[in-house]
């Protein structure tokens, strides 16, 4: 028996940037698949995706992959639509999809477009693919949205203000979205990563010299263990929240972080 057997679920940036190792999306898909759901995997780069649904496939599961830049509202509406021709249903909508950008910093040399761009996909773009899921799943009276934000939402990073603040509204969508759509059976959570070691975080980006050195100390900031948690840390705890074990849990912003965000001072 698969903790999620009979799902149908939507991961949604299920692919990675490109690198060694697992990214946060990637490694959801894995696990809901490994547990029994259909995986539609959604991703800006197809190609991506297209590496997940093998890796899935060759584990035994279902999944399927459809290309959509969540930054276009018709796009999502595409995504939601095809679930439904697919698979008939829509259980879980994993919103993995998150960006920033080397010149995020702080208010007095913010950048326009760069703020522009990282709220058009971590703010509305996430709003919008949940817009076209909550309709089924408001019908179904049932459903799960999961928002990956980040523990730089209630932590102060020293820069990172529009990925910091964009984060801080996925939060916000969640406690909203929970209340609003409780009566219809729906549970909305989010997971706040901590440092965790996918490709996008030590190597986009960073040139490859200052690689060791930026991974040490991520490692040193972690109090369990010190060091970085991994992919699948943050799967596991998503796939507790999306499946019925946590039915009892909605409106959540869950730290998956080894205690950073228990550190005061
Ligand atoms: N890695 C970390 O340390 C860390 C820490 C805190 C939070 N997070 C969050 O975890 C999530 C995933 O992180 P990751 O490290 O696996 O990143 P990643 O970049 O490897 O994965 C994100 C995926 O989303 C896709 N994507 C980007 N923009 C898109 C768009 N507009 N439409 C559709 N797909 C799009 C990318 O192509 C990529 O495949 C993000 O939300 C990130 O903010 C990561």
């Amino acid at each position: 028996m698969g903790r999620l057997d009979g799902k149908v679920a939507i991961v949604v940036g299920a692919g990675q940037a490109p690198g060694e190792g697992l990214g946060n999306g990637r490694a959801a898909a894995l696990r809901f698949a490994e547990e029994g759901a259909k995986v539609l995997l959604v991703d800006r780069i197809g190609a991506s995706a297209e590496e997940t649904r093998a890796e899935i496939e060759t584990r035994g599961g279902t999944a399927s992959v459809i290309e959509a830049n969540i930054a276009k509202e018709a796009e999502c509406e595409a995504i939601s639509r095809t679930c439904l021709e697919r698979y008939g249903r829509i259980d879980i909508l994993h919103n993995n999809v998150g960006i920033g950008h080397p010149k995020d910093q702080h208010a007095a040399n913010m950048d326009e477009e760069v703020w522009d761009r990282i709220y058009a996909v971590n703010v509305k773009g996430i709003v919008m693919a949940s817009k076209y899921a909550i309709q089924p799943m408001r019908e179904q009276k049932s459903g799960v949205i999961l928002n990956i934000s980040s523990i730089a939402s209630i932590c102060t990073p020293p820069g990172l203000l529009a990925y910091k603040s964009s984060k801080a509204a996925l939060n916000a969508f969640t406690q909203h979205a929970a209340l609003k759509y409780a009566k219809d059976g729906i549970r909305v959570n989010a997971i706040l990563p901590g440092l965790i070691e996918t490709p996008m975080a030590t190597q986009e980006h960073v040139p490859e010299e200052e690689r060791a050195k930026r991974n040490e100390i991520r490692n040193q900031a972690v109090p369990l263990g010190r060091k970085m948690g991994s992919a699948w840390d943050i799967a596991n705890a998503a796939l507790f929240l999306a499946s019925d074990e946590a039915r009892f849990i909605t409106g959540v912003l869950l730290p998956v972080d080894g205690g950073q965000s228990a550190r005061v001072g």
